[in-house]
């Protein structure tokens, strides 16, 4: 349950749709896993992509987390916030000439380059402005994720990263490229994985890639393995902190490092996911013929990945009465399309107009997704610590 009796309370009058975060979990949450990390010297760069709430963020960087940008407005975000540029890293398909300039001159740790092409533009841009810039080679390792198809980004068929067959070509290209500096390699195969073995195998391919490199005489001194450790979205209240230990432990086992090889990790999700809840109050109750209906004042454009991934949140209605009768709702937004639904069938005590109601783990990917589509307002939050 999201809220004590004392803070439901406190939340009468509160104008809805709101984010909520817990402050409180954010900080254990980091803490817990800066902790694990720094057991075993990995560093971990945080996903701004997952939240860029300005005192998420800020707390974020007060632990000492780096940066991981996949724009330029993220690049610039991190740096005003007061992350250090020697902890960012850019990544991204598609940077343009002035994200690129712009990162250069804030003379940032790493861009994680995705082709060919984009090594000789950041060569020819560092070039213009008599600097050298660090890149990280990011190499599609063709592992499977096992998760939505929207979020695996490892496999042959996705846009991302150097594919296997390429890689001879960028070796060479990087040999000649005067402005650019190879100090890593950068995998990253999808998000909201909970199937450890696949960071097994995403740790033989490291290796392998590793050696390739280093059979060709080319030292790489970080390891940048990505993101993707999932959440439980099932179990927010039994399982609020991921297993940050056992995550890190895949890697402190099975990745090669016979050198003195710096581990970088881009967590997002399983930092800020479980602090956060979309709260919203019931508008409208609605009996169908088949259907019982909880018409909510939060929508799609407020918390879009159950419309998006048909992602599962856990609701809950909140400061619910234990004698209450449960019915099986579908619950949904206010916005002009049928996908516009946060979960059908959802169990939940008898509800009324006025309640209301809490969608859980939406810290990450939920906020920053938000849309004004049907010329919504802008999004509101609070937070408590
Ligand atoms: N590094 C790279 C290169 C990425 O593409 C991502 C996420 C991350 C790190 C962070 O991954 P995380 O630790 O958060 O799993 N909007 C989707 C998720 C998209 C993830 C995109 N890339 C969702 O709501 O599920």
């Amino acid at each position: 349950m999201l809220f004590n009796d004392q803070q439901v309370e406190k939340l009468v009058g509160v104008e809805t749709p709101f984010y909520y975060y817990d402050l409180a979990l954010l900080e254990r949450t980091l803490d817990a896993a800066k902790q694990a990390a720094d057991k075993r010297k990995f560093h971990i760069h945080y996903a701004l992509k997952a939240n860029f709430n300005d005192r998420i963020l800020s707390i974020i960087r007060s632990k000492g987390f780096g940066a991981d940008c996949v724009s330029g407005n993220e690049v610039q975000k991190s740096i005003d916030v007061g992350f250090e540029a020697s902890k960012i890293t850019f990544a991204g398909v598609g940077k343009s000439d002035k994200e690129i300039t712009s990162a250069l001159k804030h003379q940032i740790f790493a861009f994680n380059v995705e082709s060919i092409q984009e090594l000789e533009v950041i060569d020819e841009l560092a070039a213009k402005l008599g600097e050298k810039a660090n890149v990280s080679l990011r190499i599609n390792p063709n592992v499977d994720a096992h998760t939505h198809h929207y979020i695996t980004t490892g496999l042959d068929e996705n846009k991302f990263g150097v594919p296997n067959s390429e890689l001879e070509q960028a070796a060479s290209v990087l040999r000649s490229c005067a402005h650019v500096n190879l100090v890593g390699l950068h995998f990253h195969v999808g998000s909201q994985i909970t199937d450890l073995n696949v960071f097994k195998s995403l740790c033989v391919k490291v290796n392998e890639w590793k050696n390739w490199f280093e059979e060709r005489g080319t030292y790489i001194k970080v390891i940048n393995v990505g993101g993707g450790l999932g959440v439980d979205y099932h179990a927010p209240d039994e399982n609020p902190i991921p297993d940050f230990e056992a995550y890190f432990d895949v890697f402190d086992k099975f990745l090669d490092r016979n050198g003195q090889q710096e581990v970088h990790f881009e967590l997002g999700r399983a930092l800020v996911a479980q602090c956060g809840s979309l709260v919203s109050k019931v508008l409208y109750t609605k009996s169908g013929t088949k259907k019982h209906f909880l018409i909510l004042d939060a929508g799609m454009t407020e918390l879009m990945r159950p419309a998006l991934y048909q992602a599962y949140h856990k609701i809950e209605k909140i400061g619910s009465d234990p004698s209450a009768k449960t019915i099986n709702y579908d619950v949904v937004g206010p916005i002009c399309e049928s996908s516009d639904c946060f979960g059908k069938e959802v169990p939940l005590p008898e509800s009324k107009r006025g309640d209301l109601i809490a969608i859980r783990t939406a810290g990450a990917y939920g906020e920053v997704m938000a849309s004004r589509y049907n010329l919504r307002e802008e999004i509101r939050y609070i937070y408590s610590t």
